[in-house]
This record gives C-alpha cells, structure tokens and sequence, in this order.
C-alpha cells in the first residue's frame, strides 16, 4: 500500500427533499449574496430553479442568476461569471447542475479568490494557494463526472486554437457541500445516464488498473462499487425514475472520484489523458462516450502488463469464469464484457460511432501528446505510436 493523504470535506447532504435546507445551510457556511449558476435551461423546466430560489430566498439569502453553461464549460464564459461575480459582491456560488457547471462554478471561484485567469494554473499544472478557497456548493441533477466532491476542475479554453481541455487539482476545488437528491436525475436522458454510467465506472477503474501498486481493501471497495453500478445502471436505463437506483449512481458518483477507491494506490489516469483532447477538438462529443471508446482499446493494448489485475476485474467485477492456465484469456474475456455491457446501456465502443475518421487521428494524437513531446503516463508511456495503436483497437 502507498502512502497517502485522505481528506473528502464536502459535506453531502442526500436523499428526497433536500432542496429545502440549501439556503440555512449556505447561511451556516457564511454566505449573504449567492451566485446561481447552472446550465443550458433543464434545471428551469424541471422546476429545481425555483426550489432553490424559494430556500435562498426564506433563508434571506440575496442572489444572482447565471445561467447557459454549456457541456464541456468553456472558459470566454467562466471569464463573464468572474466580472459579474465581481460586479455583483457574491460570497458564495452554487452550482445547480451537473460537472460541467459545477467546473465553471470552481474556475469562476478560482478567478475570484485568486484574481488570476483560472487557465494560468489549468496550463501550468499548478493551483490557488491553500488559503485561497472560494466556497462553492452543488446542486446535483446528473450523476457522472463527480466534480460535487472531487479535487479536479476541468475547464476549456476556446480562446485559443485548436481548443484545449485541461484540469487544474487542487483541494482548494472541492465543493464545501452538495445536495444530492436523485429525483433530480429522474429527467436525465438514456443517452446522458449512459455517459455517467461509463464516467463513474471510469473514475474507479483508473484507480484500479493502474500498476505497481497493491491495495487489496481499496481494490475490494472498487469492486463493489462497480458491480453496484453495472446493476442500477442497467435499471435506470429501463426506469428512468426508479429511486433506489438513480440513488446508487449518484452516491456513486462522489464515491468514485472522492478519491476513497484510491487510498494506496498510484494516480495516472491515462485514459482521461486520452479523451479530453476528443472532447476538446469535438465539442459534440461527451466525455463518458470518449471514454466508453478509449478504456476497452486502451485495457487490451497494456492489460499484458498486468494479466494479473485485469484478470481479477473481469472474474470479480464481469463474472468471467477464471482460467488459471491461461490468466491473459481471462482478462480478455472481461475487456469483452464490458464492452458488451457498454453497447448494452446505448454507449458507443468504436471511433467511427463517435464520428472520428483516421484522417483526424493526427491531430487528436498532437494534443496529447504536446506534439509528441509529452507521452502519456501509463504502464508504459503512450507517445504517438502508441496512441495510434490504441486507435486502432477501437476501430
Ligand atoms: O445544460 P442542461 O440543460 O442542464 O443539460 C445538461 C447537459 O446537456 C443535461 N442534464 C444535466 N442534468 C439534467 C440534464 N438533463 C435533464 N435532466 C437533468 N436532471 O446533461 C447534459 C450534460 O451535462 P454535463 O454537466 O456536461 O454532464 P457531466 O456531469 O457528465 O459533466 C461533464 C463534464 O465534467 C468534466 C467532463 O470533462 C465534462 O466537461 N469532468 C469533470 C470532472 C471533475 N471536475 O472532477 C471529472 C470528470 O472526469 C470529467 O472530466
Ligand atoms: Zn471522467
């Protein structure tokens, strides 16, 4: 086991009805003017808006509407949510939405706490310091990305060409709280709970395939998460409204990227690596359906480095029986289920569904990899060639 630091402080507020405690909490935490932010209008329809303004309001909280957040935040708008966060005097910014207004809400928290441009650290690799946290809550409305309590803000900057998707990490992201009601999910469509499926799947198996590291119990928890997952998974998709199942994706979801799956183990997260570029250069294209494409190539090009732990996950997480002759047809055979599972909840398993041609591979591979400079870490290091065999699994 690897040394490690554990700190999840958001506080995590669940269940039915939790909307109605937003404003006395804010309150508690110190807030007087709050910025509301959310995304492109689903949080208006549903009626959450409303509900979250009724609390703000009876707990004489004042605010400020911000709204139009689109997937994959960018960072001109992060940028208008600065000046008026500014303009405005707020202390507070709840983010009602899923990872991509709560990432603008932290970048903008960033932005005001800091008074630097959030993308000065996203392209630095570096972060605010410790004191400088601007506090951010959540609403929830989509389990996937688990930004409601990770320590990763992933933001793009469309300010530049091409575009650029990169996160800063930092503790001073996390979200102080998050109301996690999972009848606000309710609406979420087959298509979105797939992506989420895939993304809280992602945020554990980066934790657990990732080499030289042992952790039996974060692996056993890992396990059960995954297995817990693949099963609400399968009935959320059926019944879009079954309570106890949108309930285990969106605990779920912060369990996976709160780092719990991930105490003793080493953090890589290659795949990411290799989808946020996708993600940056196609706009269109959602995060868990890059990745639905790029874990299964990716899991088969390196999995002979690790026979053992890919084996382990496909008998205990994909039910394959286990052939202790023949291990490396074992962690096939789950790379395979999983793919199947994946086209069974409507995700995509192969570039061309993406709508990626080899013709772009090139530039995708460029982002990456900085121009061939800066090889993605893994099991080995992933440079173009690499990469391009990658592609070529998923295919
Ligand atoms: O904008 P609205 O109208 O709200 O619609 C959204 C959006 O179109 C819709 N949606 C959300 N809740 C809904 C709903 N529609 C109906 N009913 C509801 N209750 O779903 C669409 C996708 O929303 P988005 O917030 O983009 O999804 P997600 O939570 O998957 O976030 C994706 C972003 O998070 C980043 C990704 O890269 C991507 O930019 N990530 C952030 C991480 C982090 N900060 O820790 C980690 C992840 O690995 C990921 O990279
Ligand atoms: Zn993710």
């Amino acid at each position: 086991m690897q040394n490690f630091t554990y700190c999840a402080p958001t506080k995590v507020i669940f269940g039915r009805g939790v909307e109605s405690q937003i404003g006395t909490e804010l309150r508690e935490l110190g807030a007087t003017r709050v910025l509301v932010h959310f995304g492109g209008g689903s949080v208006k329809k549903t009626g959450l808006l409303d509900k979250v303004i009724t609390s703000l309001t009876e707990a004489g909280l004042s605010y400020v509407e911000f709204g139009g957040v689109e997937p994959n935040p960018k960072l001109s708008f992060i940028h208008k949510g600065i000046e008026l966060g500014r303009a405005e005097k707020v202390d507070f910014i709840l983010a009602v939405g899923g990872g991509s207004v709560i990432d603008s809400a932290k970048a903008i928290g960033v932005g005001l706490v800091t008074g630097n441009d959030p993308w000065q650290y996203a392209s630095t690799g570096t972060h605010p310091e410790r004191n400088e946290v601007f506090p951010v809550g959540v609403v929830l409305t989509i389990s996937a990305a688990g930004s409601e309590m990770s320590n990763s803000d992933v933001i793009t900057n469309d300010l530049i060409t091409p575009w650029v998707k990169q996160g800063i990490t930092s503790e001073t992201v996390r979200p102080l709280v998050a109301f996690l009601n999972p009848e606000n999910t309710f609406t979420v469509s087959k298509f979105q709970t797939g992506c989420g499926i895939v993304d809280i799947m992602m945020h554990t198996l980066e934790r657990y395939v990732t080499g030289q590291d042992e952790c039996d119990l974060s692996e056993r928890i890992a396990e059960a998460l995954l297995v817990s997952v693949r099963e609400a998974g399968r009935v959320a998709i059926a019944h879009p409204d079954n309570y106890e199942a949108r309930a285990t994706l969106m605990w779920a979801s912060s369990l996976s990227h709160n780092d719990l799956t991930g105490c003793g183990k080493i953090r890589k997260f290659p795949v990411h690596k290799l989808e946020h570029p996708v993600s940056a250069l196609h706009d269109s294209i959602s995060h868990g359906a890059g990745l639905s494409v790029l874990f299964p190539a990716w899991a088969q090009f390196v999995m002979k480095y690790d026979i053992p732990k890919f084996a382990q996950l496909a008998n205990r997480v994909w039910d394959c029986p286990m052939d202790f002759d023949h291990p490396e047809r074992t962690a096939l055979a789950g790379i395979e289920a999983m793919k199947r599972y994946f086209t069974e909840i409507g995700m995509p398993t192969h570039m061309s569904e993406l709508g990626l041609t080899p013709d772009e591979y090139d530039a995708i591979i460029d982002l990456t990899t900085k121009g061939g400079t800066r090889p993605v870490k893994s099991y080995i290091d992933l440079g173009p060639e690499e990469i391009r065999a990658i592609y070529a699994l998923a295919e």
